[in-house]
């Protein structure tokens, strides 16, 4: 048996631990061989591989980014596509394939097993953690654990010039990561995409923090938009996704909270930050058992399926489930927050 593992869209810390639970348990318990293809779905397109056997996987578990490369190539969206990749892994011998990624990969890998019958299991990935049918994907706590740490310094700073600390997180859909980490940080104000923020009340909150002599954090998440979001959007690009990317929600929200409040206000955008660098102790436990349960999957033959988290279980689920629609914040969840705002 051979499989074809390759990593899509995003990089995320946790895909090399992946891929090494892929590689231990498929050599040690199995006997598979294993074929890498490399940048996402670019690979099996154009036919390009690497190695990937045990010595390939040594040591690769703490570091960040993928040995495998990535990119956000979409067969589908390309004339003749899913011919060069079927042909393509027909030519290296491939019998089932694992697909590490997130709401596009996977969506190309429902795909190709709906209507073409490739043989493929889906391992969920994005630092957002907006992708539904799992509890949690790897590559978030890292990231919240980055927010968290910047906040932290964030206030000190805050708080030594009086001034009012805008720090912008990941997140276009899903404020995940800034309602984790805003949490955990201490944050006064919190923003997500979900709920279109009030300019006026974010200002309000801004000042009863000054009033008790001490310096506000306000944490937005890059989708996040005013009520009268006409002014963000005007200057919004669009992505490669063709979404709207508000460009600088972070720097715009400081101005305005300025201009509003006459207070002293700064914008940190973490940006890639969080996504680089080591995966967190959870997210290693969490990437190292979906590589061992999506190489099971493989023996058991149980293709089309994704494994995600429930609880502390690791179960499978239709990879579509994963994709059909995102996972975004509950309202009441960002209700629970709202006690510590102001
Ligand atoms: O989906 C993961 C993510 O990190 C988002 O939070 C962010 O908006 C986006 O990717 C950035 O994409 P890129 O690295 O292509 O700019």
């Amino acid at each position: 048996m051979r499989v074809g593992v390759l990593t899509g869209g995003g990089d995320c810390p946790g895909l090399n631990a992946v891929i090494r639970g892929i590689v231990r348990k498929g050599v040690q318990e199995y006997g598979y061989d294993f074929t890498g293809f490399r940048d996402g779905w670019r690979g099996p397109l154009e036919g390009d591989t690497v190695r990937l056997d045990i010595p390939t996987v040594r040591g690769i578990l703490p570091r960040g980014g993928t040995i495998l490369g990535s990119s956000r190539t979409n067969p589908l969206k390309i004339e003749g596509g899913v011919r060069r990749v079927q042909e393509n892994l027909a030519a290296e011998g491939v019998d089932a394939l694992i697909a590490i990624g997130g709401e596009d990969t996977l969506g190309v890998a429902a795909a190709l097993h709906r209507e073409h019958g490739v043989k493929v299991v889906g391992v969920p990935k994005t630092i957002d953690n907006d992708l539904s049918a799992t509890d949690y994907t790897f590559g978030f706590d890292t990231a919240v654990n980055i927010a968290t740490e910047a906040i932290d310094r964030l206030h000190t700073t805050a708080e030594s010039h009086m001034r009012v600390l805008v720090v912008e997180v990941m997140g276009r859909h899903a404020g995940w990561i800034a309602l984790h980490s805003g949490l955990a940080g201490g944050a006064n104000v919190i923003l997500i995409p979900e709920q279109r923020f009030d300019l006026d009340q974010v200002c309000a909150w801004v000042e009863s923090r000054f009033k008790i002599r001490y310096a506000p954090i306000v944490v937005v998440a890059e989708g996040a938009m005013p009520r009268d979001g006409d002014m963000v959007l005007k200057d919004g690009t669009l992505d490669s996704f063709g979404h709207v990317r508000l460009s600088g929600i972070g720097e715009w929200l400081a101005n305005q909270i300025e201009k509003r409040t006459g207070k002293e206000a700064r914008t940190t955008v973490l940006g890639h930050v969080q996504r680089g660098g080591t995966p967190s102790a959870f997210d290693r436990w969490l990437a190292t058992r979906f590589g061992l349960h999506a190489v099971e999957a493989v023996r058991d033959g149980d293709f089309g399926k994704m494994v995600a988290l429930r609880s502390t279980e690791i179960v499978r689920v239709p990879i579509g489930d994963a994709t059909a629609r995102i996972k975004t914040v509950d309202p009441s969840l960002y209700a629970e927050a709202g006690v510590f705002f102001g």
